[in-house]
């Protein structure tokens, strides 16, 4: 059993510098630096609630990224790994700030929106996409997000698909997005000319084209309404709100991960505002794959690592719903495959083991690094006790005494025998130290390089770090408010972009959109928050 609390080898200060960007030299050794061999194996971090999952990946990964330039995503639910980063940045002075690009390098997204969204179109294209390919992409996601689909296959999810997938590649043909979905299966009749156009332009998309010229017109309205309703159900998941209609049919993406990665930027996706539960894991499902599809069509990465941080990835695992976990699947593949390829560096957490199922809990086991604080589930500090701690054959319980007799002495001993613990007792009191792990603490069993997980574990403690420094609501919501107003594009901009597209026969076709626009040279971030937070600290 692990004994007393001591500094860990994974999260002790390295000689490893900030590689591209200045930190000041007065500060280098005061941060602290996990070892990028252990990163890219990636690191599971399971711990009960409240124990300090957020506090450490805001305050020590996501930070320790943000600081050597590391390009990071982040994609947070509830928030709180996004406000401990953000609270460390805010603490900088301005001129560390500005050596660190802070003004330029994060962005953060409310994934809810408030006046201005960042888009997420539905219809994108990476590379030389097919146009099937770039269709497929939404009925993909909508049948991860849920998984009931799967039980009605026949007017349910394969309407969907084949709904979805035609729409979809007549829209992005003609440079439209989902929010002219409805009007295409409505009034099929007013886009004989556009789907005559994409006929005679996009052979590929021609027979989705002719479908709606020929087949679907001719379906009365019970056939119809049967055929598209599933498909019409999830459309509405963004198309009544006009800030998720603003968000997914604008025509141009508002974050290009090639340019987060050139310019190393941090982007905080949150999504504590989203309150639909199914339009929120339906926007985290969606902005993943976002990232993973990038990520996948890059490849073999030559431009260096990403780190990719979720909390709460319970939020996109399905596991309560049923059994068909499509996620699940596809995580063992990103974990396994393009995380390891790709130089991804992922870091995935969560509260307790029985939250997954079995397949993702085994995949995420599989992650080179494993950070485990305290549970309150027996079988899984059970499972953590067998899989870490070795049993030692030899470990005496108690001694019994052996007796003997004879006609002289009577009864006695004759000497004393050791009795060791049985392999289960030995268990059941390893497990106890999962059970008992406090505030702050952790087991970590660091990757030691790429192929060999076999290293030993250490106690972790961060309560010292940033010893009582919490994260200050007013101006991690004053920071977030600042970074806010930069970013994206103003809802009501989008959307009557979007009202003017059904006017035009050519509208915008897909694309990438520029840089949105952050400069070094705008203010600080944080400058009146800090000054805030200094004040009040007086
Ligand atoms: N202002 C504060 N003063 C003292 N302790 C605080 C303060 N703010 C937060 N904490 C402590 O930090 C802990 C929360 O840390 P953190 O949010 O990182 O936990 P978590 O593991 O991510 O929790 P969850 O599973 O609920 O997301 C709480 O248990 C709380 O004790
Ligand atoms: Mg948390």
């Amino acid at each position: 059993m692990p004994g007393r609390f001591r500094p860990p080898s994974a999260l002790q200060p390295t000689a490893s510098r900030p590689s591209a960007l200045v930190v000041p030299r007065e500060r280098v050794g005061r941060y602290l630096f996990l070892p990028d061999r252990a990163r890219n194996m990636g690191i599971h971090l399971m711990a009960g609630r409240g124990s300090g999952k957020s506090r450490l990946m805001g305050r020590v990964i996501g930070w320790q990224d943000f600081v050597r330039g590391v390009p990071l995503v982040v994609f947070d639910p509830m928030g709180a790994t996004i406000d401990a980063l953000l609270d460390k940045i805010a603490r900088l002075s301005p001129s560390d700030q500005r050596a660190l690009r802070v003004p330029s390098r994060l962005r953060y997204v409310d994934m809810a929106g408030g006046g201005r969204v960042v888009p997420f179109p539905l219809y994108y294209r990476l590379g030389d996409e097919s146009l099937y390919e770039i269709a497929r992409r939404f009925p993909d996601v909508v049948r991860k997000v849920d998984p009931q689909l799967e039980r009605a296959p026949i007017l349910g999810l394969n309407a969907l698909v084949e709904i979805a997938t035609k729409a979809g590649m007549v829209l992005a043909a003609l440079g439209y997005q989902i929010t002219e979905a409805d009007d295409l299966l409505a009034h099929p009749e007013l886009w004989e000319a556009r789907l005559r156009r994409v006929v005679a332009d996009y052979p590929e998309a021609a027979p989705a084209a002719r479908f709606f010229l020929n087949d679907y017109p001719s379906w009365g309205a019970g056939e119809r309404s049967r055929q598209t309703g599933a498909f019409s159900a999830k459309v509405e998941l963004f198309g009544l709100d006009p800030r998720a209609r603003a968000m997914f049919g604008a025509s141009v993406p508002g974050i290009d991960w090639a340019e987060v990665i050139a310019r190393r930027q941090a982007v905080l996706l949150d999504f504590r505002h989203e309150h639909g539960l199914e339009r929120r894991r339906f926007k985290m499902m969606w902005a993943f794959s976002y990232l993973f599809e990038f990520i996948k069509h890059r490849g073999r990465a030559r431009s260096g690592p990403v780190s990719v941080i979720v909390d709460e990835l319970t939020e996109l695992t399905n596991f309560e719903a049923m059994g068909v976990d499509l996620f699940a699947k596809e995580l063992d593949a990103l974990i396994n495959v393009y995380a390891r390829n790709c130089m991804v560096w992922l870091t995935l957490a969560h509260q307790e083991a029985f939250q997954c199922d079995e397949r993702t809990i085994h995949t995420l086991m599989s992650l080179g690094t494993q950070v485990l604080g305290v549970t309150t589930d027996m079988d899984a500090a059970l499972a953590l006790a067998k899989q870490y701690f070795a049993i030692d054959p030899l470990r005496v319980k108690r001694h019994e005494n052996v007796w003997g007799h004879d006609m002289w002495r009577g009864d006695y001993v004759i000497e004393q025998r050791p009795v060791e613990f049985t392999v289960e007792e030995q268990h059941y009191l390893s497990a106890e130290y999962f059970k008992r792990l406090g505030l702050f603490e952790f087991l970590v069993r660091p990757a030691l390089r790429e192929g060999d997980i076999t290293g030993r574990v250490y106690p972790v403690s961060i309560k010292n770090l940033d010893r009582g420094q919490w994260v200050d609501e007013a101006v991690a919501a004053e920071a977030r408010g600042a970074l806010s107003t930069r970013a994206g594009v103003p809802v009501a901009a989008v959307l009557s972009e979007i009202a003017a597209r059904l006017s035009t026969t050519t509208p915008r076709s897909l694309g990438i959109l520029e840089g949105d626009g952050h400069a070094d040279d705008t203010p600080v971030f944080g400058e009146r928050a800090t000054a805030a937070a200094r004040a009040r600290r007086r």
